[in-house]
């Protein structure tokens, strides 16, 4: 699903033709391949171009023992350009075959990109399905800044975690955050485990074979470093939140009393995080709490995020709650964009202190002003793919939205906040987006507020 227009796509299109490579379809379709990659700018080879993701159908088989995943990936997209051959990005693991709209496609696997061709070549505006069998051991990524993330193994299960680029270890697919699509995962395991994921457990059976199958379904559309698979031996809770959202968690049997009271609390926490925040936009919530030593941070995986027990504290809680609107719903254009998720996420906690534990955001704001390890960078560019989660972009993030509080009133601040997640509602937004809605919403240029807290390489004199 691609809600805001991409620039550039049909300019790489006219410069591969001019190179070569095009071949003439049955109908005439002069395809070209599509970009092995959107030219992120801190991850310029995540994402694919020529195609539009609409819906992930995952159906995956697991085995603890031997760490062995069998998966299909079938991927519903359209065309945005005419195609002969398209990219997914898949890092590890044997493809065993693949088709396009029910016929064999060739495909070719370099580094972490799998290029299939089609028998037939796809006219823009073609919708089509894309499957892909695969099999392997799945190997976690180690991140630019050493950490780890993809499919992480457990001593008797496993978790996946995605962000900024680990989807890829466990399921091929349009890599970048600037396609999102619904999912349906299909979760087969050993009898005895238990296996979670993003969305709603619609189904629950048990094969001939004895293995248990879970389908989860996530209705709304979600960026693919969001998806999760945990697998292990949980214990659950379920309530109901806001008078109409399931909410289910898992936590693994060893933490599950020392979490359960605070996992009791989700459906509170969300209420008060709705008035704040507007309408809360997924149709389910919950919380995945592992022991410690295979995470080493939470995160929000749609509407279900994931903590190691050492981290599930109130304000990681409210800060995962806070990115279903801000990351999740409202996802951002690019990876340079990662302050519009954890300044956000950041000030979402200043301000519940605030309201509920008379520490005023001030106070927050003050800390960190004077926290030498925020003035590293500002936090509309963090200058390399290591940087992705260094303190300015928390940080410094939570400070622009300070300031904008404090230059524009309670009123019109509140407003800002609300009106951003009801304006980007499951699309993605750039920090020009938000510079300019902020702008619209206060009647008001705020350039030199941006210059200085937002771009500025300085720390200013004064707060
Ligand atoms: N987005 C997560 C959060 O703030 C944190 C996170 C994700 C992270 N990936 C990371 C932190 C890699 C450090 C390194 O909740
Ligand atoms: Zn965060």
């Amino acid at each position: 699903m691609s809600q805001r227009r991409r620039t550039g796509t049909l300019a790489l299109a006219a410069l591969v033709l001019l190179v070569g490579g095009c071949t003439e379809a049955a109908g005439g379709v002069r395809g070209t391949p599509g970009a092995a990659g959107l030219r992120d700018p801190l991850f310029p080879k995540l994402g694919n171009g020529g195609y539009d993701v609409a819906h992930y159908d995952l159906t995956l088989a697991y085995d603890p023992a031997t760490g062995r995943l069998d998966g299909t990936a079938e991927i519903t997209a359209r065309a945005t350009q005419d195609l002969s051959a398209f990219n997914l990005d898949l890092a590890g693991l044997t493809v065993r075959g693949a088709t396009v709209d029910g016929a064999p496609a060739a495909y070719n696997r370099a580094a972490n990109e799998l290029t299939l061709r089609p028998r037939d070549e796809l006219a823009k505006g073609k919708e089509f399905t894309a499957t892909v069998t695969y099999t392997g051991v799945p190997e976690p990524l180690t991140d630019a800044d050493g950490s780890k993330e993809g499919w992480l193994r457990t001593a008797d299960g496993a978790i996946a975690v995605g962000e900024p680029a680990g989807s890829m270890t466990w399921f091929p697919g349009n890599n970048h955050p600037s396609d999102k699509a619904t999912y349906t995962l299909t979760l087969t395991l050993p009898a005895g485990l238990d296996g979670f994921s993003n969305g709603v457990r619609t189904e629950r059976r048990t094969e001939k074979d004895g293995r248990v199958t879970t389908v989860w379904h996530t209705a709304e559309p979600m960026a693919s470093y969001l998806a999760t698979v945990a697998i292990g031996r949980y214990e659950t809770g379920t309530a109901t939140a806001l008078g109409t959202v399931p909410v289910l968690t898992a936590a693994e049997a060893l933490v599950a009393p020392g979490s359960a009271a605070l996992r009791a609390e989700i459906p509170e926490l969300l209420a008060r995080q709705v008035k704040r925040f507007g309408p809360y936009p997924f149709s389910a919530a919950g919380a995945v709490v592992t022991r410690d030593g295979t995470l080493g941070y939470a995160l929000e995986t749609q509407s279900r995020p994931v903590f190691p027990a050492a981290s599930f504290d109130r304000a990681t809680l409210l800060h995962e709650q806070a990115h279903q609107w801000f990351g999740n719903s409202v996802t951002p254009e690019s990876w340079q964009d990662i302050w519009l998720n954890e300044g956000f996420a950041t000030y979402g906690e200043w301000l519940y202190a605030e309201e509920y534990e008379h520490v005023p955001a001030s106070t927050h704001f003050a800390r960190a002003f004077a926290q030498d390890a925020n003035w590293a960078f500002p936090p509309a560019a963090p200058p390399a793919a290591e940087n992705l989660f260094d303190p300015p972009v928390y940080q410094r993030g939570a400070m622009v939205l300070h300031k904008l509080r404090e230059t524009v009133g309670d009123d019109v601040f509140d407003e800002i906040l609300r009106g951003w997640a009801e304006k980007y509602r499951h699309a993605n937004a750039t920090t020009d987006d938000f510079t300019a809605y902020a702008e619209s919403v206060a009647g008001r240029d705020l350039d030199a507020l941006w210059d200085v807290w937002l771009y500025g390489d300085e720390k200013p004199e004064k707060p």
